[in-house]
């Protein structure tokens, strides 16, 4: 089993940590944030993903996780170093790297003359990030008079493609493990960490393992822009966009998956990868169309509950509206470009009230929207329902798939999710609105 240490225990860092620690691997995670070491230190997980806290546990009472926040601890224990810090966007959308130089940096600090140290990338990194890595860190060995500096590491791209809400299945059973390296056999070593989940392994030069990560999640929510577009004039049509994507889904060779009309992606990933790879495109010249188009279509897409409302209630100013949902998807505490966001920024902007509920995000939300005259938060998903003009759903929690239809009632319900059956909530509210 091998020392690995996790640089950055955000939702990639301390999902992979956790589970190479319940593999038997022995793993030591490291963050800047010392609160949240404490907190780990104690036992205690700063994030909602279910069956983690079944498999930290697992892994505590077997001794095969501890954490520091101390680098010099860090690369002295680990053979393999992966790097999880966030690369958020940066105003133009290119990705921010600052948190990745500054990890590479401080590894660096702290590799000697006799160490070989396998450092892998897990955050997404824009293409090229690998080879300037390689090089930024045996300059600074070089720097340092460290011997022999290109002889003591090694960098290989090995991207995560958990989904949160359903990260530590993901982890265990992925769809495939790629692992980029432009040494082989380094490759190869880390793809030997993953031996026991057996995956699908596709190992290849770093910049194109770099690409794939990029290429995924573009294409991902590439689907969920066409699927929402074809909605959109499904509606004008009077077609039903549901069964639309069913049979789109039928055909094999398109699948059903990320075929479902919404009020588009969000989350920490989808946006800001499809931004960065932009950014990647025109660095090299190439104007990406097809991407413009997936932003410029999911924009857009966030804010129909707002023109449906309008259209029905005229101004929105003094109206009261529920919002049930603020995650951006269920099954996560993460908020992070959450439709719920860009809507309730709308509806306080045309003065509207906006009561929020949602059963784990309030938090999260309440931390970065800030907070506003007119947004509460609302603890009961019932609460203040009779006194509001409408209902938005922007996330399908399981709570919300059934609820008491007759507190609908006079309502305006905006369905962002296709969620439930018109008929049904027709037999009670003042309108009922979905997508396509
Ligand atoms: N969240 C996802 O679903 C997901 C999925 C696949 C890939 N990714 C990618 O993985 C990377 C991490 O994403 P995340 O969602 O886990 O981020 P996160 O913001 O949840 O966590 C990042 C952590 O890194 C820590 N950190 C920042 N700089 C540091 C440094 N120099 N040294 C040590 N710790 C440092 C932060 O304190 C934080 O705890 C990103 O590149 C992201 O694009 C995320």
């Amino acid at each position: 089993m091998a020392n690995i240490s996790v640089i950055g225990t955000g939702y990639v860092g301390l999902v992979s940590g956790i589970c190479f620690a319940y593999l038997g691997h022995n793993v030591l995670g490291l963050d800047l944030d010392k609160e949240k070491i404490d907190h780990l230190k104690n036992g205690s997980l700063p994030i909602f993903e279910p069956e983690l806290d079944r498999i930290f546990s697992y892994a505590r009472d077997y001794k095969k996780i501890s954490f520091t926040t101390d680098y010099s601890e860090a690369v002295a224990f680990a053979d393999f170093i992966f790097i999880a810090v966030g690369t958020p966007p940066k105003e133009d959308g290119s990705a921010d790297l600052s948190f990745v130089a500054s990890a590479y940096e401080k590894i660096c600090q702290y590799i000697g003359d006799n160490d070989y140290k396998i450092i892998v990338n897990k955050s997404t990194v824009p293409v090229g990030t690998g080879r300037w890595a390689r090089q930024f860190a045996i300059d600074m060995l070089a720097r340092r008079g460290v011997a022999n500096p290109e002889e003591r590491l090694d960098i290989v791209s090995n991207p995560e493609f958990l989904r949160e809400g359903k990260a530590v299945y993901d982890f265990m059973n992925p769809d495939r493990v790629v692992i980029g390296s432009d040494n082989r056999d380094a490759a190869w070593r880390v793809a030997s960490l993953y031996e026991k989940v057996n995956p699908t392994l596709l190992v290849s030069d770093i910049a194109t393992a770099e690409m794939i990560k990029y290429a995924s999640n573009s294409f991902l929510a590439a689907k969920i822009s066409f699927i929402n577009e074809i909605a959109n004039i499904c509606e004008r049509l009077g077609a039903d966009v549901d069964v639309v994507a069913r049979g789109l889904g039928l055909d094999h060779r398109i699948s059903p998956h990320f075929l479902k009309a919404g009020l588009g992606f969000g989350g920490s990933c989808f946006p800001k990868d499809v931004s960065a790879l932009i950014s990647i495109a025109r660095q090299s010249g190439i104007e990406p169309q097809m991407l413009l188009s997936v932003i410029q279509v999911n924009t857009r897409q966030r804010l129909r509950p707002i023109e449906a409302l309008k259209a029905q209630l005229g101004q929105l100013a003094g109206k009261a509206v529920v919002l049930w949902g603020l995650a951006f998807k269920p099954g996560t505490d993460d908020v992070r470009e959450s439709p719920a966001i860009a809507i309730t920024r709308a509806l306080l902007d045309e003065g509207a009230i906006v009561y929020a509920h949602d059963p784990v995000a309030k938090d999260n939300f309440k931390r970065s929207f800030g907070s506003a005259d007119k947004l509460i938060f609302i603890e009961d998903k019932y609460d203040n329902l009779e006194k509001a003009d409408a209902l938005i759903l922007v996330t399908d929690w399981p709570e919300y798939y059934d609820p008491d239809f007759s507190r609908f009632s006079g309502k305006i319900i905006f369905d962002g999710r296709n969620l439930w059956k018109k008929e049904v909530v027709l037999r009670y509210a003042r309108d009922y609105i979905r997508i396509g």
